[in-house]
């Protein structure tokens, strides 16, 4: 009955070169990958600190989950609301900066309850275009009026603002971009906010441990909300919302992600204040990490390769969607992986390799990835 929609769908998609089909990995050891026998060097991870690889964490973790057990066996507004969950979250929140922090199963999952359990009818949302698909379908479900503005355009935001300051406004953002891998114009945003009083919420998803004092992020003077995940820098899975204090009460009466599913366990609440630690004391890490993006983006840049990015996300524009297919999977063939990041994650006909730079990452390999990607290029029409 579905199966023709289905059929002719994914027919398109493959036309367009926006067919989906990641390949499958045998095994993963620190920066590299197995398909099967064949030993990959990944630039596809959001593992930017090398936690999620490393044996540290992973027998911290393993502890954790023999101690509390593998399940929470309920939503948190049932039977999952336990002592060391609350306490992750006050340490994540008095890490932070912030009045209160929440825990959500996934960034995903804290973006939609988020936002479309603050926001309805009635209100303004006004968001950064290139924010992600889960903040987007967040603000759609909400059922508040919403505006794009562009990326990264304060100009654009203050006029959108400035057409609309007779309703309740909110501003989404984010302070390292998922894709563009550019960072928020804090210091006019912070200019913006103090002139029209909006709510803002910022998606710190690559910033929290990574960037920052302390890996604490970088947009917390001017967010009201932040959000945090728990699957990128900081290694483990899951998110943390940090935000004011009232709000958290109104999330566990109002918002039905959060309500109608099974929390997290204790032992993910029990790694997260191991991580906390680890984060505290990571300044080598990201001393790594930044120093190594650098040399990436220094030395696409020196070999002529249009690149941007301000950190450890680098995108290397490619254009169109088969082309950018065609450069990954040469790469791949020669033992590099990227991802070829095309509409809907970016906008059409401007697809990227988005590579993903980790303090595991030498200069050597940043030389491999450059030659490899030169040839590849040279042999891709
Ligand atoms: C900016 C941003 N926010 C939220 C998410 C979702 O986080 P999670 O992977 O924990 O669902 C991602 C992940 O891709 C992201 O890039």
């Amino acid at each position: 009955m579905f199966e023709e929609r289905f059929e002719s769908r994914l027919a398109a998609r493959k036309k367009a070169g926006l067919y989906r089909n990641p390949p499958e990995i045998t095994k993963r050891q620190g920066k590299y990958i197995f398909a099967g026998s064949q030993k990959i060097l990944n630039f596809a991870s959001n593992d930017y600190l090398g936690l999620g690889a490393s044996s540290e964490l992973s027998n911290k973790v393993a502890k954790n989950f023999k101690t509390y057990g593998a399940s929470s066996s309920s939503s948190r507004l049932v039977s999952g609301n336990y002592t060391v969950i609350s306490r992750a979250e006050r340490e994540y929140a008095q890490y932070f900066g912030y009045e209160d922090a929440l825990f959500f199963p996934s960034g995903y999952q804290a973006n939609i309850g988020v936002l479309s359990t603050f926001f309805e009818k009635g209100d303004t949302i006004i968001f950064d275009k290139h924010i992600h698909a889960s903040s987007v379908k967040g603000v759609a479900l909400s059922g508040a009026r919403f505006l794009g503005y562009n990326h990264n355009s304060m100009t654009h935001l203050e006029k959108r603002l400035a057409a609309n300051h007779e309703t309740r406004a909110a501003v989404i953002t984010e302070s390292l971009f998922s894709m563009d891998g550019d960072f928020l114009d804090i210091e006019n945003l912070e200019r913006i906010k103090r002139e029209y009083g909006f709510l803002s919420i910022v998606d710190e998803a690559h910033a929290m441990g990574a960037l920052g004092q302390g890996g604490r992020g970088l947009a917390r003077s001017v967010a009201d909300i932040a959000v945090g995940t728990f699957g990128k820098a900081l290694g483990l899975f899951g998110a943390f919302v940090l935000l004011p204090n009232g709000f958290k009460e109104y999330l566990f009466n109002f918002s039905s992600p959060l309500i109608y599913s099974t929390s997290l366990p204790e032992a993910h609440a029990a790694s997260a204040i191991d991580i906390l630690e680890i984060i505290y004391r990571g300044d080598g890490l990201r001393g790594s990490l930044r120093d190594i993006s650098h040399f990436m983006k220094e030395g696409l840049k020196k070999s002529g390769i249009p690149v941007m990015g301000d950190a450890h996300i680098i995108s290397v524009e490619i254009g169109d969607e088969n082309r950018a297919v065609a450069v990954a999977g040469g790469l791949f063939e020669k033992g590099i992986f990227v991802f070829p990041a095309r509409f809907p994650t970016v906008p059409i006909n401007r697809a990227i390799l988005r590579v993903s730079m980790t303090s595991l990452h030498t200069e050597e390999d940043v030389l491999l990835f450059i030659d490899t990607l030169k040839e590849v290029l040279s042999d891709v029409e």
